[in-house]
């Protein structure tokens, strides 16, 4: 019989007591773990052509420090955890880490952010260490434009990684497309095909103000809305709500085709009043929000002996502050200090 205590029990789990929970209500539930900030991609929209200063190698947390990080987190109710980078496959035997986390718990909900380029080399270890889906970056499925967009000519190998990655289970297998006007926005009919043909979830991002060289302007974003209904004049669409709520419902082919499509409308319909996200960087530092001001350093305190419960303490400090959200496209946004490639995706 279900009791009393369960019931005392679901309370303390879920409610105020023991959760990440900011000042407008939003619970954070789904963890963001970057794992460096390097990358072997130099996409335009990230990062200048000769890199940036990385991260000396002492100032990243180590897998046992994120390990520790995370079961503190899961306690406070993180349920689901991407780990990004930069890109996540250029950390050596990043597998290993991803063992440690699905040990954790064995009901988290664990994917990574990829631009798939080592992904072939890397799917069987991620799934048989407990991965269980990827999420690969394509902007392009323009050899040309592909190379124009990151600087790599490397469309041929993120296919083969998407291949593999599928073999691998690793899936469902979703696709991150940013989307910039007058660059590759003629192709997101051809990326809905992709869905259809392969089952795909493709997901259109909105040109974020958060590259390295400040080139960012509000006349390279191509609205979510109009992706939307481009798409539904080739291929009409049904909204999706089978799944689990997500901030932006993704959309079905009406004719039963496989895959879906969406889009991640960031600047112009935030949907931060629904945001459950928190992102921890590699070296340590908790971001309440992307486009946060303000961190809240863990990696400190952790390596100055901090016990557990100190370090759960300033995690749920740095989520109450949490603010309602982004002012992109206002007179008064502040770009974040760090760019995407340093918060993680
Ligand atoms: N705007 C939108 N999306 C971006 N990404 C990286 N930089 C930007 C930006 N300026 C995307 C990457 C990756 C995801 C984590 O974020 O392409 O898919
Ligand atoms: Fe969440 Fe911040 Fe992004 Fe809004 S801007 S969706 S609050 S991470």
């Amino acid at each position: 019989m279900k009791g009393m205590d369960d019931d005392i029990h679901a309370t303390a789990s879920e409610g105020t007591a023991a959760s990440l929970i900011d000042d407008f209500g939003r619970v954070a539930t789904d963890l963001r773990i970057s794992v460096t900030d390097r990358c072997n991609f130099r996409c335009r929209y990230c990062m200048p052509p000769e890199g940036l200063p990385w991260m000396p190698r002492e100032a990243l947390l180590t897998f046992e420090e994120i390990e520790r990080l995370t079961g503190i987190l899961v306690d406070l109710g993180v349920r689901s955890i991407k780990v990004t980078g930069g890109e996540p496959l250029v950390r050596r035997d990043v597998h290993h880490l991803v063992r440690k986390l699905r040990d954790v718990d064995h009901k988290l909900d664990i994917s990574m952010t990829t631009n798939g380029f080592l992904l072939a080399k890397e799917a069987a270890s991620l799934a048989g260490a407990g991965l269980d889906r990827v999420t690969v970056s394509c902007d392009s499925l323009l050899k040309h434009r592909f190379a124009d967009m990151t600087l790599r000519d490397a469309l041929d190998e993120v296919m083969h990684g998407l291949r593999v990655a599928s073999d691998e289970g690793l899936t469902p297998i979703k696709i991150n497309t940013v989307v910039i006007r007058n660059k590759n926005e003629d192709e997101v009919v051809q990326f809905a095909e992709l869905a259809r043909s392969t089952g795909y979830d493709i997901r259109f991002i909105e040109y974020m103000p958060l590259d390295a060289q400040d080139e960012w302007s509000a006349d390279g974003v191509v609205p979510g809305a109009e992706i939307i209904e481009r798409i539904a004049r080739a291929y009409p669409l049904v909204a999706d709500t089978d799944d689990e709520p997500e901030p932006v419902t993704p959309f079905r082919f009406a004719d039963g085709a496989p895959g879906r499509v969406g889009v991640i409308p960031s600047v112009t319909q935030p949907f931060c009043a629904s945001c459950n996200r928190l992102r921890l960087t590699a070296d340590g530092q908790l971001r309440a929000c992307l486009f946060s001001l303000e961190e809240t350093d863990l990696r400190g305190p952790l390596r100055a002996g901090a016990n557990d419960a100190d370090l759960a303490a300033l995690a749920q400090t740095c989520v109450a502050a949490k603010w309602s959200g982004h002012r992109i496209g206002e007179d008064d946004f502040v770009k974040p200090a760090r760019s995407m490639s340093m918060i993680g995706g």
